[in-house]
């Protein structure tokens, strides 16, 4: 009974002391699948584990004391989403499995052990990467788009062009971008290769396509 209050003191502690340690691993985790966050350096067996969110103030992930998993204190966010799973470094349940991960997962973790009874903390950046799968090219009238959805980080997009043409970049209700942009074909000269790329600086792809000019397409629509 002493030690459950013990562990109870030592739990509190652990939600609300901030330290930072200067050990920070950024890992990227793919839109909408399981992430995999590693408490490093576990030694001994783990009676203490807990997960938290340094970012938007400190939001309890995941609690592990008493030999179970504890979720009184876990933030909404992270209901349903979270298991601790075995290391494979070390054999010991301390990897920290976020299923289905959004956009808002975005930020600092930090874990914290009772390890050989010397605290460790070790901060884990998460960042979120909902790659480029496609580059549409569209044309309407005299204009060409150029567009992609549901990319993350924030895109760009080029022409290969010149004149360059502005993009237009919206956010969806889950933090994605969808970015687009259009060209009028009567304002080149040349050829009509156009080649438009979206780039988010995790993922990249590239369309090509060739357009023939309005006025020849007058000329070809004559019976
Ligand atoms: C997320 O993944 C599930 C299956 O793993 C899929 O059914 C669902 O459409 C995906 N949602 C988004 C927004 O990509
Ligand atoms: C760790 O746990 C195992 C099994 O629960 C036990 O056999 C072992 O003695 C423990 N080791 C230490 C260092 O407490
Ligand atoms: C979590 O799972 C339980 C049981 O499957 C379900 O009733 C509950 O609505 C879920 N909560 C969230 C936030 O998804
Ligand atoms: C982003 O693109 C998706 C897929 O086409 C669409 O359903 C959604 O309405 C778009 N959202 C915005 C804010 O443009």
């Amino acid at each position: 009974m002493k030690d459950q209050n013990l562990l109870t003191i030592i739990m509190l502690i652990l939600m609300f002391q901030d330290v930072s340690t200067g050990k920070e691993t950024t890992i990227t985790c793919r839109y909408n699948t399981s992430c995999f966050l590693s408490c490093p350096h576990p030694q001994g067996n783990v009676t203490i584990l807990h997960w938290k969110k340094e970012t938007e103030g400190d939001l309890t992930v995941h609690s592990f004391y008493y030999e179970k998993d504890q979720f009184e204190h876990q933030d909404p966010r992270f209901k349903n989403r979270t298991s601790l799973v075995v290391d494979q470094d070390t054999g010991r349940k301390t990897r920290l499995q976020l299923k289905n991960v959004k956009v808002q997962d975005e930020g600092k973790y930090q874990c914290h052990t009772d390890i050989d009874n010397n605290f460790t903390p070790s901060d884990v950046l998460l960042q979120v990467d909902a790659p480029v799968q496609r580059v549409d090219m569209v044309r309407t009238g005299n204009s060409v788009t150029c567009s992609s959805e549901g990319v993350y980080p924030k895109p760009e997009l080029t022409w290969s062009s010149s004149p360059q043409s502005s993009s237009t970049v919206q956010q969806t209700e889950e933090k994605l971008y969808n970015i687009s942009s259009s060209l009028e074909l009567s304002d080149m000269d040349g050829d009509l290769l156009l080649s438009c790329t979206v780039s988010t600086g995790l993922s990249k792809w590239t369309t090509t396509t060739t357009w023939r000019k309005p006025s020849e397409e007058h000329n070809t629509i004559k019976c």
